[in-house]
């Protein structure tokens, strides 16, 4: 992340994304610029506190009125009860960037009263700056506005711009809710593993390892997964016995479209309620 051109930012939430989007801009006003940066949450870190210090960051500045973004990192649940609050940070050049699950940019826009809105979703290796955040933004957003919310969201890990809001629950159900589903892996690779003789600890150790090394080759190298099986595959191997049973008609293609298809499905049906 380069060095931030000194936006005032309110923050509405510090907990783990909005703590992660904390540490990211200490990192990148260190490298140049500056922050004036409101913090509302009831339980800020003390720490994240004395380093935005260290950095020369303007924290809560008093009687803060409009500021360039209003971020907001609560639970959706928790929402409707900061609207009213956190009011007075919107004014007429104000964005707004949420990161809440399910939020819709039709709410936000009420809520504030704002045009220029953007719905991110984050997924959860954002917490240690390797997730995949996707956004969508108002067509009132500027490329300016698209550029400086891709630069604030750059501390979660990739971000990655959607076309349509509609697009927003599939993102969900493959990228928002994706990690669960590589845990899901390790933890049946590891009871495969068991009942194969493995004693459980060790047969943790391995598929965890295993799940996590697979996921860093294919970032780091930057390979697409299909060459990097192949890789893996010798013709008549161990590999390919295993990858006929998953690649079979009842196998893990047909199964992952169908857990996607309900989580997506999932997700509309929460928009509408
Ligand atoms: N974590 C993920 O994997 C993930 C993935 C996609 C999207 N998201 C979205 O990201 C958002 C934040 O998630 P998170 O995991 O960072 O949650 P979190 O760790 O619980 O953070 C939320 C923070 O908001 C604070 N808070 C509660 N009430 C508040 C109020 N009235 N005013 C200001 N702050 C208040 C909480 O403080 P207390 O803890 O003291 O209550 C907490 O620090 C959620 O909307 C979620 O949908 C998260």
């Amino acid at each position: 992340m380069s060095g931030l051109e000194s936006p005032s930012i309110a923050l509405v939430g510090a907990g783990a994304m909005g703590g992660a989007l904390v540490r990211g801009w200490i990192e990148a006003v260190r490298k140049g610029g500056g922050l004036t940066l409101t913090v509302v949450e009831p339980n800020f870190d003390p720490e994240l506190e004395s380093e935005l210090e260290a950095v020369g960051a303007i924290l809560n500045p008093p009687d803060a009125g409009p500021v360039d973004v209003l971020v907001l990192a609560v639970k959706p649940q928790t929402f409707p009860s900061i609207v009213a609050g956190v009011r007075r940070f919107v004014g007429e050049n104000t964005r707004v960037m949420s990161i809440m699950a399910g939020v819709t940019l039709e709410t936000l826009c009420r809520a504030f009263n704002a045009q220029r809105v953007v719905r991110c979703m984050p997924n959860s290796p954002a917490r240690i700056g390797r997730g995949v955040t996707a956004y969508v933004a108002t067509p009132a957003c500027t490329p300016e506005d698209r550029q400086l919310i891709e630069q604030l969201l750059e501390p979660l890990g990739a971000v990655e711009p959607i076309a349509a809001e509609r697009l927003m629950d599939v993102v969900t159900a493959v990228s928002g809710s994706g990690p669960a589903y590589v845990f899901l892996l390790a933890e049946v690779l590891a009871a495969a593993a068991e009942q194969e003789g493995l004693d459980k600890d060790a047969a943790m150790r391995l598929a965890s390892r295993t799940v996590a090394g697979a996921g860093a080759l294919m970032l780091e190298t930057g390979e697409p997964p299909g060459a990097l099986r192949k890789q893996v595959a010798s013709a008549g191997g161990t590999t390919e016995a295993a990858l006929d049973v998953l690649g079979a008609g009842d196998g893990l293609g047909p199964l992952l479209r169908r857990a996607v298809s309900a989580a997506a499905q999932r997700s509309r049906d929460l928009g509408k309620a």
